[in-house]
């Protein structure tokens, strides 16, 4: 366990140094809107996530992921995506990016 938390801490630090990492800090940066971010995430997230962030056949649980990861790693994962989920970089503004994260605090 202990070696795959650290896998999992080292994958954004591989990516270090882009564009798209510098959006991330300045995103986590953001005073986000919870209420604003949970309507963001009921349309474009719930699909895969769940209402409640407790996952479904589509995406896996990311109320652990969250408490777990840096608001860097998350807000990269979302701009980015990862395997199966899908980038949402040109979907969200930066202002959306930061309140989507705060709803997902909520979980
Ligand atoms: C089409 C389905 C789908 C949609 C839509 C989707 N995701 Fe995902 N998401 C996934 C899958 C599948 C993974 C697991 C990726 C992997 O294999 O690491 C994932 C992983 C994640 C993770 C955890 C990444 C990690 O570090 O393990 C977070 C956080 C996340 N998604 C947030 C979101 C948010 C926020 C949205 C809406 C903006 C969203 N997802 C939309 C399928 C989806």
């Amino acid at each position: 366990m202990r070696l795959c938390l650290f896998a999992l801490l080292l994958t954004p630090l591989a990516a270090c140094g882009g564009a798209m990492n510098e959006r991330a800090a300045d995103i986590a940066a953001l005073d986000g809107d919870a209420t604003a971010g949970g309507d963001l995430y009921q349309t474009n997230c719930s699909a895969c996530h769940g209402a409640d962030g407790q996952g479904t056949s589509q995406g896996p649980n990311i109320v652990e992921e969250v408490a777990e990861h840096s608001d860097e790693s998350t807000i990269s994962t979302i701009l980015n995506g990862e395997d199966e989920m899908p980038a949402f970089e040109d979907t969200f503004t930066d202002q959306e990016a930061a309140d989507l994260v705060a709803f997902l605090h909520t979980l």
